[in-house]
């Protein structure tokens, strides 16, 4: 997704520009530029492709004393230069930088190119500066509430006028925008990433929210003009957090960081002595959570795979109803909400504009949705009705790892407190925190198969398509195993229950198609033992992730991951490792940008 950046201060304007798109970079972009301004003076430069262009092309020696920066993810119009922001008002004196999109830009376009205005790109962005230069009579922000008045659809922006020095106006639509707070400097960006290298104090703007933004501080007021008033936070990461340290890229840092993530989820909210879990940010208390009759999940991608492991969880396990829903499809289709239902929203970033959006539509309907949500401070924990923060640390690289193992924590956490408010006995519920506690050891364990996960992707990434499946828990694994390497090494993947494999997929089976099969030593082994005979059969490779010592399998398949034993519940958090290292390795041995795959974004912030 776009990110955008804003500084104002005495430090060298490029290079804090510059340094918060590169922090920005992860988002996913496909062009960038910044503007610095000087003395009346604008510096525009606009390059496609990498940062690396950006920062050649652009002369360091310029001061600058304030300046806007720009990493897009084309929406509307093709990636060009011309396409990309910053983008000039016909004047030339106001620059303005746009993260999400702008329903009525066409609309707004016609009636400018009516007065005679001319455009120079594709964008919906460009309408809005020119706008504002078109209501601008010397007041910078009147212009751009006028502006902001008219537009419909969603907007971060910050913009910069020649004749007003150092100042940068911000205003936040449904996308996000934080401001950072320093001594005679001030900061704007997309996420806290972008600033936390200069300052750990910012406020998270809201909806609506207009900031005018100066060296000495920053004034906040509503669509209403009305006074904002808005505590200062402090983020809650260090910047190492979001370096790759001694590893080669984020994703590998961050598969091996589940052996960390995974108790900073649990650790501080297991209640020992009545085996049960405590999560306060429920704003619920045991009496409320007694009456909930049914759990309803939303959520997209592979954060939707953690709500399948999660409603499994809570049916088995705590015996709640429980289903899952893509956000995207719960929006539009107008859902019944019903008494004594309790609804999650899981998203690692906190911005997935389908998840948000769903969020609001059930709640605006009278539902109580709770957030599970890695990103602090972001727009789901916000306007969520209270929730769980997964505290995996800042996940970097667009594909998800460390925020799935944590997610599906948290469900654990929320399958034991249920279960123990329902039916689960003391013993039963310290035998289940014992396992839990287990489980990063395990990974442990899981992860020292690593060598051999890269040579087994040596031998299998040539191949064009790969069959995933798993059954019952491990079902949603298989799903996360498929978009795991189909959005980093671009190679054709599908995901599949393994016993639904005869109602069609098995027609795909052929020499030049290999099936990962998930099979843990659980109550469904021998059915999906079955499942990989029948592809064999048919002359299908197998590779097998199964647990240490299961010989027959070893013999069944064509190559084995072995992962160690853990009891069934759990079977989730080992499985997915080797898929996770699977997918990886597939995509360096294919030259892929594994941190930042072509065509992605780590957060979604349009429909
Ligand atoms: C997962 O690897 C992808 N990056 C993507 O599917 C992601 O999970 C999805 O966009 C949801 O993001 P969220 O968890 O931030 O809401």
């Amino acid at each position: 997704m776009c990110g955008i950046v804003g500084y104002c201060g005495p430090r060298a304007t490029p290079e804090v520009l510059l340094q918060g798109l590169k922090r920005l970079e992860y988002r996913g972009y496909d062009s960038a530029g910044v503007c610095v301004a000087h003395h009346g003076k604008l510096q525009v430069v606009k390059r496609v492709g990498k940062l690396r262009e950006l920062t050649l092309a652009l002369d360091h020696s310029l001061p600058g004393s304030y300046g806007i920066g720009h990493t897009r993810w084309a929406t509307h119009g093709g990636i060009t230069e011309t396409n990309a922001h910053p983008h000039l008002d016909r004047t030339g004196k106001i620059a303005l930088v746009h993260n999400g999109i702008i329903e009525n830009y066409e609309t707004l376009r016609a009636r400018l190119e009516n007065k005679g205005y001319r455009f120079q790109s594709e964008t919906d962005t460009e309408v809005i500066v020119q706008l504002i230069s078109d209501f601008y009579q010397g007041d910078l922000e009147d212009a751009v509430r006028q502006t902001l008045s008219l537009l419909k659809g969603t907007y971060g922006l910050a913009i910069l006028h020649a004749d007003h020095p150092d100042i940068i106006i911000a205003a936040r639509n449904g996308s996000p925008l934080v401001i950072g707070v320093g001594e005679g400097e001030m900061f704007l960006g997309s996420d806290v990433a972008a600033m936390v290298a200069y300052t750990r104090q910012v406020i998270y703007m809201e909806d609506g929210d207009i900031a005018v933004i100066d060296r000495q501080g920053y004034r906040l007021t509503n669509s209403f003009d009305r006074k904002v008033d808005k505590k200062i936070e402090t983020i809650s990461y260090q910047l190492e957090e979001i370096e790759k340290g001694a590893y080669p890229h984020f994703m590998l840092k961050e598969i091996h960081e589940q052996v960390h993530s995974i108790p900073r989820a649990y650790q501080g909210r297991i209640d020992h002595e009545n085996a049960t879990a405590k999560l306060g940010g429920l704003n619920m208390k045991s009496q409320q959570l007694l009456h909930i009759d049914r759990v309803k999940i939303i959520a997209a991608g592979t954060s939707w795979h953690a709500g399948m492991v999660g409603a499994y969880l809570l049916e088995s396990l705590a015996r709640i109803p429980a289903q899952v829903e893509l956000s995207s499809e719960v929006r539009y289709r107008n859902p019944i909400i019903e008494k004594n239902c309790l609804y999650f929203a899981v998203s690692q970033s906190g911005e997935t504009a389908d998840t948000l959006f769903a969020m609001r539509e059930l709640q605006r309907k009278g539902a109580t949705v709770l957030g599970i949500v890695n990103a602090v401070g972001s727009t789901i924990a916000r306007e969520s009705n209270g929730g769980v923060y997964i505290h995996s640390g800042p996940e970097i690289a667009v594909a998800s790892t460390k925020a799935f193992t944590s997610q599906v924590t948290v469900f654990y956490l929320l399958a034991l407190m249920f279960a123990r408010l329902r039916h689960l006995s003391w013993p039963e519920g310290k035998k289940f925190i014992a396992e839990l506690e287990s489980v990063p050891g395990k990974l442990s364990l899981a992860l020292e198969q690593e060598a051999h996960i890269q040579a087994l992707a040596k031998k299998y990434a040539a191949y064009k398509d790969f069959l995933f499946l798993g059954r019952g828990i491990n079902f949603p694994v298989a799903l996360e195993g498929a978009l795991k390497l189909k959005e980093i090494s671009y190679i054709h993947a599908e995901g599949f229950s393994a016993a639904e494999i005869k109602h069609g997929p098995i027609a795909l089976i052929n020499p030049e198609t290999p099936s990962l099969f998930l099979v843990p030593n659980d109550s469904l082994r021998d059915k999906v033992v079955s499942n990989i005979n029948e592809v064999k059969g048919r002359g299908g490779p197998v590779i097998a992730v199964c647990e240490d010592g299961d010989t027959e399998v070893m013999r069944l398949a064509d190559d084995v991951i072995t992962v160690p034993s853990v009891s069934e519940f759990f079977t989730p958090l080992v499985m997915v490792v080797p898929l996770q290292l699977f997918s990886y390795y597939c995509a360096l041995e294919l030259g892929r940008d594994v941190d930042q795959p072509r065509n992605l974004a780590k957060s979604v912030t349009v429909e």
